[in-house]
């Protein structure tokens, strides 16, 4: 049995291990999340495991910061009715392609004529380099070859009239962008190779494009028998809103969620996790929104003027530990908790009585202090009338970037706090049935067995016409 002290410095129990939350030597990349990376991606089988643990029943998962999608993928594979939300256009683009099924049949034939296309199309004669929106200096992060065959592809996959084939194809052209591209592959932040390296460096464009294509449709695959399994077809919606804000009315209706699973951001967006600096070039390929813009949108992106006193004393105790190193970083830190509890507060009343809500976090370090945002997350949530569950903790094997980036930002200094993960689980008390009731949700409780019988939101033909269209993808796929 593995013990670990907990790293938060307050009056919090030694929590004990006793089931594996590791997943050493797991693989990460199976069915739709082999798609296309992402800056601290949750793996899959944290969601799943979750999900399994605490969402018996569940009819509706939400994930307010669904990054890639892997708890709505894994949501999915579940029978359960998933709504993801993510401020980063990139972010909901993968995760979008990662829920959805385009027909086998089309999506065959679009990556045949692409291999026609690979053979037969001429080079674009460029006479200068193109203007691509949101990368200012093209020629410093792309080779003039690697340019023209990118802008070969953007074509061709403009020219695909299926949406969601279309989509498939995008998910691939993004991480070809970003791996034919002069910037480090290794690292989730834009650094440019250096000249000995970008003198040998000559990708081969198309090869790419055409090897993630292949890798991903074996992934969906997989993905669509697991998910003929199911008796009932699961709904998906990916949404672009800001989660720190009131959510809009018409993402949940009258529908409450049974289960949050979610990995909210560490706070450093513009400094260390730079989602929006990961995306960029592939956004920006991609036409998508304002793409040199996303890290300053992100919570935490905005730096407080006035320090607020937190629910949570071990907050403020470290917050004044570091405004006394360095108030300028306080301040920052402040206002990524700020909108952190602004957006636990929104997210509480989206759960259903009863409900859980799973928060898997990393302790960051700031001027040598360990910003506690387990015991935090826990703090904020008890605000809203939430139990405690428990905290499971998780050795990281091999986490990419923040075992990479140091607490100063120092290159090659490690951050022993971040080869931890927490995974903070909060129920919804059983206290407010009746205000439910009166804002107009259907919440028919069993409050002895601890369970809400949500109400049916799709009709049994909409089911049916769903389960009838995987079916004939999977027909035409056996014919092939
Ligand atoms: C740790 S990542 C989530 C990773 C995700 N679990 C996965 O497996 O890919 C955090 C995400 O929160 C998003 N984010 C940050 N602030 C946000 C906000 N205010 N509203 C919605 N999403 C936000 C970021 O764009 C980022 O994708």
């Amino acid at each position: 049995m593995l013990k670990y002290k907990q790293l938060s410095f307050l009056d919090e129990p030694v929590v004990t291990v006793e089931d594996d939350w590791t997943f050493n030597g797991a693989s990460t990349r199976e069915l739709t999340h082999c798609y296309h990376d992402y800056p601290a991606r949750m793996i899959p089988q944290v969601a799943s495991k979750l999900i399994e643990m605490y969402g018996e029943n569940a009819k509706l998962l939400f994930d307010p910061y669904c990054g890639s999608g892997t708890s709505l993928v894994e949501g999915m594979l579940r029978g359960i009715d998933v709504i993801g939300t993510d401020l980063n256009p990139l972010a909901r683009l993968i995760a979008e392609a990662e829920v959805t099924f385009p027909d086998l049949f089309t999506l065959d034939n679009s990556i045949k004529q692409f291999n026609d296309f690979v053979l037969r199309s001429q080079p674009i004669k460029l006479d200068k380099p193109p203007v691509i929106n949101g990368i200012s200096n093209i020629e410093f992060w792309f080779k003039p070859l690697v340019i023209e065959k990118l802008l070969r592809l953007k074509v061709f996959i403009d020219t695909i009239e299926d949406d969601a084939v279309r989509l498939f194809f995008k998910v691939a052209f993004s991480e070809t962008i970003r791996e034919s591209s002069n910037t480090r592959n290794d690292e989730f932040k834009l650094y440019r190779y250096e000249q000995s390296k970008l003198k040998i460096f000559n990708p081969n464009v198309f090869y790419i494009m055409f090897s993630k294509l292949k890798r991903n449709r074996l992934g969906l695959e997989k993905y669509v028998e697991k998910m003929l399994e199911l008796k009932d077809f699961p709904e998906a919606k990916v949404y672009g809103f800001n989660s720190v804000e009131e959510m809009p009315s018409e993402v949940f209706g009258k529908r409450l969620a049974d289960i949050v699973v979610t990995s909210p951001p560490y706070g450093d967006s513009h400094t260390t996790v730079a989602y929006g600096q990961y995306s960029r070039l592939s956004a920006a390929w991609l036409g998508l929104e304002e793409p040199d813009k996303i890290d300053r949108k992100l919570m935490g992106g905005q730096s407080l003027k006035k320090i607020p006193v937190f629910p949570s004393d071990s907050l403020n105790e470290t917050i004044n530990i570091i405004r006394q190193k360095d108030h300028k970083r306080a301040q920052e830190v402040a206002s990524f908790y700020s909108e952190l509890q602004q957006s636990i507060t929104k997210v509480a009343k989206v759960i259903k009585h009863g409900g859980y809500a799973c928060y898997v976090v990393g302790n960051r370090k700031v001027k040598g202090t360990v910003l506690p945002t387990d015991v935090v997350i826990r703090d904020f949530f008890s605000v809203e009338g939430f139990e405690y569950i428990t905290t499971h903790h998780r050795l990281i094997p091999n986490k990419r970037m923040p075992l990479r980036n140091s607490p100063t930002n120092a290159s090659g200094v490690l951050d022993d706090t971040m080869t931890q993960e927490y995974i903070v689980v909060m129920r919804k008390g059983f206290g407010n049935i009746a205000a439910d009731r009166k804002l107009g949700y259907r919440v028919s409780a069993r409050k002895k067995k601890g369970k809400i019988t949500p109400r049916k939101v799709k009709s049994a033909r909409d089911m049916k016409k769903k389960k009838g269209i995987i079916y004939k993808q999977m027909r035409k796929r056996k014919k092939i």
